[in-house]
């Protein structure tokens, strides 16, 4: 057996349940699906205490038995915290912006358990069995190893994330997959499908998106090997709390519109042009949805996951509270190469959203 691609469960990680038929025709219509506690609460209170111990080494102004210091950092403890690298390169363990902290520990075995490999057969269900990436995390190094589809957004991403250029691939992307590319665990191991993204934390009383929600996006580019992504909370999130926040139905529209600009040869990172159709930010679908659609928060106790196609439009609410801090895990299920050659990483007929999905959801009506 391939040591990188089993084609058995996870050993030892319980599984999260199969969708239902009917679970699958929600996700394919809305483009997102929450599952309320799902996940190993073991697991989860072990998230929870890694974020707390990498606060109480790295903010230690948060105190955990106090909400009134949840306050953000000071822009010299910020700007501090953010320039401290690994030495083999990547995004510091622990960095803040604004009223969020980010720990980058989404490589570590425990939380590629606790979200990514107990979704697995789900992930298999969806996309296909032995079509999926598998998330081996890092190694004793420090380092992953997995699959890299090198296109433009992908490459720009390995600069900001810390990884040195190499000037081993064009900066405009090569478009072809790098076997086993080799990123530090705190690096953009999302690209490889060999880590989550770590714990991206708000702070109560985080500022209002405002009435446009500026900030809201769609991952990415159309193009690449990640079909779905999960978005899981390790701790109990009430409404309002900065919980990921989405336009219902977006996924469809955006995922038409990127591809169609896509064609007509617009990429993701060319924002030197005027008009963008596919940067995911102010794309003219992206305002369309905004203006008829109404956001929908995905909130719940701990070991909620929300299921989402990964071109639907969304943002990281705002955090009314006064009392939570909204801790999420996010992580990118990919196609294996094998399964998903690179010609059809950019094939035309890829408008046709649910290609590369398993005939189970192919088979489903979204409509019923
Ligand atoms: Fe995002």
């Amino acid at each position: 057996m391939n040591k990188m691609q089993p084609t058995a469960t996870a050993p030892g990680v319980k599984q999260v349940p199969l969708l239902t038929t009917s679970e699958i025709a929600r996700f394919k219509r809305d483009g997102f699906l929450v599952l309320p506690a799902v996940l190993d609460p073991e697991l989860c209170h072990q998230a929870r205490e890694a974020m707390w111990d990498a606060v109480a080494t790295h903010l230690p102004h948060l105190k955990r038995d106090d909400p009134t210091t949840w306050k953000p950092a000071s822009d010299k403890k910020s700007a501090r915290l953010n320039a401290q690298r690994p030495d083999i390169g990547g995004d510091p363990y622990v960095f803040t912006e604004g009223h969020r902290f980010y720990v980058r520990n989404g490589a570590e075995q425990f939380m590629l358990d606790l979200a990514p490999r107990a979704l697995w057969q789900v992930a298999e269900q969806l996309l296909g069995e032995g079509t999926v990436v598998w998330p081996a995390g890092a190694d004793d190094s420090g380092y992953t190893t997995g699959p890299c589809f090198m296109s433009d957004d992908v490459v720009a991403g390995l600069a900001t994330h810390g990884v040195e250029d190499t000037g081993q691939w064009p900066v405009e992307g090569s478009f072809t997959t790098e076997a086993a590319l080799r990123l530090p665990g705190t690096g953009p191991v999302w690209s490889t499908g060999q880590g989550a993204r770590g714990l991206y934390c708000t702070l109560p009383g985080s500022p209002s998106p405002g009435p446009d929600y500026r900030g809201a996006h769609s991952d990415g580019a159309c193009y690449g090997r990640v079909r779905f992504q999960v978005t899981a909370y390790i701790d109990d999130l009430p409404p309002g709390s900065g919980g990921f926040t989405v336009w219902p139905g977006s996924h469809i529209r955006v995922w038409r519109d990127q591809w169609q600009a896509f064609l007509e040869g617009e990429k993701h990172t060319d924002d030197h042009l005027p008009e963008r159709k596919a940067g995911g930010y102010t794309d003219p679908v992206i305002l369309r949805t905004k203006a008829d659609t109404r956001p929908v928060d995905c909130h719940g106790p701990a070991g909620t996951v929300v299921l989402w196609h990964t071109k639907i439009l969304h943002i990281a609410g705002q955090n009314t509270s006064t009392d939570v801090i909204r801790q999420a895990t996010i992580y990118g299920f990919q196609k294996t190469p094998e399964s998903l050659p690179d010609p059809l990483v950019t094939d035309e007929t890829n408008v046709d959203i649910w290609r590369d999905w398993s005939e189970e959801v192919r088979a489903v009506n979204e409509l019923q």
